[in-house]
């Protein structure tokens, strides 16, 4: 499934809790629980934050039984996957190295990226198997890059127009048709609108069909929201107007920047529904394929322990108040969702306190 702004449905239920709470007009009461502390400068906490409505995550959080996360016989990402990259519109060197910082992390070692790492985060996704026991790979490289700097197809997107710039992109040498490992990925710049963006989706992962591209190939859409709708997208780096416009309540972005900050925890979620779930018939929740619930949706808005209930869980703050919840490789720290573990039959992430 898509990431979802779940919390838009609330909007007007919200305005009426705020009518009769005080907890979001004084900011500063919410509780920060300061416990261990992790390195010399950063201490944990888990901030209480107005709520995202997640009715899966928060339906099936520690409760287990109510979780029928079931294979479906297809394939899982089990060779060492290739990242073709696709910069749709214009993006900025820092926002690219960035997030290729990101997705070089997923296979860094302990040397390059200490616990809770990124590395540890997709140790979870490789738990899941396909029927003949083969695990989701824990090597995943950047393939190749394509830059769209043209717009090919307007500024404007649907997902029938997003496989043509995946088309385009393979037509374009050097970048292959890599139907075997390869999964193509399509960041769209933050003046880049797309169907259904930032009111019913934050990013969503299919396949291209042979009649659009020529070939099947799982891809993955991600939209930098921070001009549209950070507080839909990039939460909880930005949280919504009427609870006080990106100011109290909202976490202060690991990396300064709220829309590709935010991107990174979609891309992350994007990324573990695809290698387990890559042509929608492997690993998912509920009886309706064309509406699965995926291992990042089970957990949605989880980013640490004892999160739920309006609070995301134990992250951590480094010394200029910036939240994080894993380390990447060249001292990057990134906040990302946690992933449904099918052996602990819980949302699970590396920095968990048991
Ligand atoms: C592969 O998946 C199985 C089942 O979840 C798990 O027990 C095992 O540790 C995994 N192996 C690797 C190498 O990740």
């Amino acid at each position: 499934m898509p990431v979802l702004p779940k919390f838009l449905p609330l909007l007007a239920l919200w305005g009426l809790l705020q009518a009769s709470s005080s907890s979001f007009a004084n900011p500063h009461e919410e509780p920060e629980v300061q416990t261990l502390n992790p390195g010399p400068e950063c201490f944990k906490f888990n901030p209480k934050l107005p709520p995202r409505i997640l009715p899966s995550s928060k339906k099936f959080e520690g409760s287990s039984d109510l979780v029928h996360l079931r294979y479906h016989m297809g394939p899982v990402l089990s060779s060492p996957i290739n990242i073709y990259l696709i910069w749709y519109g214009k993006w900025a060197q820092p926002q690219k190295l960035l997030i290729k910082d990101f997705l070089l992390s997923i296979s860094s070692n302990h040397h390059e990226s200490p616990s809770p790492s990124v590395a540890d985060w997709w140790r979870t996704v490789s738990l899941y198997t396909d029927q003949t026991g083969a695990n989701i790979s824990r090597t995943v490289v950047i393939a190749g890059e394509y830059s769209d700097l043209r717009y090919s197809h307007g500024n404007q997107l649907t997902r029938l127009s997003v496989q043509q710039v995946i088309a385009s992109a393979v037509r374009s040498a050097p970048f292959p048709v890599d139907h075997r490992n390869g999964i193509y990925l399509i960041l769209t710049s933050q003046d880049v609108m797309m169907q259904d963006f930032c009111r019913a989706v934050c990013g969503f992962h299919y396949f291209t069909f042979p009649s659009m591209v020529g070939y099947t190939l799982p891809y993955a859409w991600v939209g930098n929201s921070g001009k549209q709708c950070p507080e839909v997208c990039a939460y909880p780096f930005a949280v919504p107007g009427y609870m006080g416009g990106g100011g109290p309540g909202s976490l202060s972005p690991p990396n300064n920047d709220v829309g590709v900050d935010g991107m990174i925890s979609v891309i992350a979620h994007e990324l573990a529904e695809l290698s387990s779930n890559p042509l929608v018939n492997a690993w998912y929740a509920g009886e309706d394929p064309t509406a699965p619930t995926e291992i990042g949706d089970l957990c949605e808005g989880l980013y640490g322990t004892g999160g739920g209930g309006g609070y995301i869980g134990q992250v951590m703050k480094d010394k200029q108040g910036r939240t994080f919840n894993m380390n990447g490789r060249r001292g990057r720290r990134f906040l990302l969702q946690w992933i449904w573990s099918p052996v602990l039959k819980a949302c699970s992430g590396p920095n968990a306190l048991d």
